[in-house]
């Protein structure tokens, strides 16, 4: 239909070299002229599409007509109320009066209630005894012949007054319209040709791009959106996270050990096998299976004997040791249990063991410090800085905030005569480059370290300090165990990763942020980090 119409429009231009009005033309399967609406509009996207090829131009012109309301439509199939008022009543003389509730009965109460007061005024009825009947024997029913007038021509010769009046009566609205004159346009032709959208090698070759015509660049257009993927926001700060660490010489740690033994996860961290923290409540434990592989046989009566008798100058715990709880499966808790396996491989060197390159290139990170720097007294040891941001897992009441797994992040510093200072001053500097300048340390408790810190941060946007994490310098008991020389400290601190995630990109509930409720479509518009 809409090139039928282009056509048309072309075939008169070529004869008449115009067309003055739109609404004069026949279109393609009609038999009348196209006075709608409608039809307007359909000439129009025929006039734009032909426009866009500078085949035409046009003008645009205003008209206001009148359409039927849905009263006004049905009273131009059976008459105004006055006439049907009429209708219903005896000629004067020729029956019985009718009674104006019996009236309403005939016609119904709305047309009874208006009609009467209309019919009264143009002198059609009349009263008699108690009730109504007809006053002249013939009518002429205006309203709805000028309904019908509305109808056909969306005006009224009748003039303004009437359209005025049949507005009041609420039968006509008033309704906005077009129509169109059309001219020839420099691109005229009667032949609409598909202009050619790509410029081929064949056009090329045989030299058609001369006389193709081409479709006109839409700069307006969309373009097409792209379907990538999206990292999710925890993926996205914990890559700002690692690359602070990256930046400041630190060395990932593997951390692919979700599972890890009673041993490691606590027992070599110095943490009591009584700590509630290893209770159920607490830790999951694996059913299946439930134990692990033995560990080193040496360090692991080393850190039985400092549990249970103490040694390195610590009376230790002097309770009874066991070595089902120390062999029991479970889901790591902290990522410490990493940076525990990961210092007692370092300190393998100190223990008098061979490492092969390897493993220290590719585990702890560079080849050992040459010449006489802090690292090399010739007992083997070899400073480290080290990171790790994985998942961790405890047995907690889920709410807002808490899920039973969740990210943690931890930096670990090992190296000769470290101090508290040394532990703050590399939180100050790190916390700065994650935003936060505004740091408080408090004293606190950790199995593992003495000194302990929790870490709390002024956030400027809630207004408040935050609790963001936990820090410390580990226990000798936890070191020396190890093979670490007694000058050797280690100092490391903990955060979770989802907490400034959720601060970062204004998310208050967990669960918006993992599971099955978060919307992909939020995680493809949420912002590329920012610090
Ligand atoms: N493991 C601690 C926690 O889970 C964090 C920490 C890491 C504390 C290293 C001290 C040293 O909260």
């Amino acid at each position: 239909m809409a090139e039928a119409i282009q056509q048309l429009i072309l075939d008169i231009l070529e004869k008449h070299s115009s067309i003055k009005d739109t609404r004069q033309l026949t279109l393609p399967g009609q038999s009348s002229q196209a006075a709608s609406q409608d039809e307007q509009i359909a000439i129009l996207g025929a006039l734009n599409s032909l426009l866009s090829r500078e085949m035409i131009t046009y003008e645009t012109h205003e008209t206001l007509s009148h359409a039927l309301t849905e009263e006004g439509a049905q009273l131009s199939l059976t008459g105004s109320h006055e006439a049907r008022v009429w209708a219903a009543l005896p000629e004067r003389g020729a029956g019985e009066p009718v009674a104006p509730q019996q009236l309403k009965t005939l016609v119904g109460d709305e047309t009874a209630k208006v009609g009467q007061g209309r019919a009264f005024k143009a002198g059609w009825i009349a009263k008699e005894g108690g009730g109504l009947v007809k006053a002249v024997s013939e009518i002429k029913d205006t309203t709805q012949l000028e309904l019908r007038d509305v109808d056909s021509t969306g005006t009224l010769e009748a003039g303004e007054k009437s359209l005025a009046d049949l507005r009041k009566r609420k039968l006509i609205t008033q309704r906005k319209g077009q129509w169109f004159t059309v001219h020839k346009g420099p691109g005229f032709s009667t032949s609409i040709a598909k202009p050619e959208t790509d410029l081929t090698v064949e056009m090329l070759s045989s030299g058609s791009w001369k006389t193709s015509t081409f479709k006109k660049y839409n700069f307006e257009a969309d373009g097409i959106p792209t379907n990538g993927g999206a990292l999710h926001p925890l993926l996205k700060v914990r890559d700002e996270i690692r690359n602070i660490f990256l930046e400041m010489g630190f060395e990932e740690m593997p951390t692919d050990t979700f599972v890890e033994s009673g041993f490691w996860c606590f027992d070599a961290l110095f943490v009591p096998q009584q700590h509630p923290a290893r209770e159920v409540q607490d830790t999951f434990y694996l059913s299946d299976p439930t134990t692990s592989l033995d560990p080193p046989k040496d360090y692991y009566e080393r850190v039985s004997a400092v549990h249970s008798k103490g040694g390195y100058g610590s009376t230790g715990y002097r309770a009874p040791w066991s070595h089902e709880e120390s062999r029991k499966l479970l889901l790591r808790t902290h990522t410490t249990a990493s940076s525990a396996s990961m210092l007692y491989k370092l300190a393998a060197l100190c223990r008098g063991e061979k490492v092969s390159d390897d493993v220290l290139n590719s585990d702890i990170g560079g080849p050992a410090p040459t010449g006489d720097g802090s690292g090399d007294k010739g007992d083997g040891f070899r400073p480290a800085k080290l990171f790790s941001i994985d998942r961790v897992f405890r047995n907690e009441t889920l709410d807002a905030t808490h899920l039973a797994e969740f990210h943690q992040v931890e930096g670990v510093v090992a190296d000769r005569n470290l101090t508290l200072a040394d532990l703050i001053g590399f939180m100050r500097v790190f916390f700065k480059k994650m935003g936060l300048e505004n740091l408080r340390f408090k004293p606190a408790y950790n199995p593992y370290t003495e000194p302990s810190l929790e870490i709390f941060a002024f956030h400027p946007d809630l207004n408040k300090w935050v609790e963001i994490g936990n820090s410390g310098m580990f226990r000798p008991e936890m070191l020396e165990p190890m093979g670490f020389p007694k000058d050797v400290r280690v100092h490391g601190w903990g955060i979770g990763l989802e907490r400034p995630t959720m601060i970062r990109y204004g998310i208050n509930n967990i669960r918006t942020l993992v599971g099955h409720k978060t919307s992909i479509d939020e995680i493809e518009r949420y912002p590329a980090v920012r610090f």
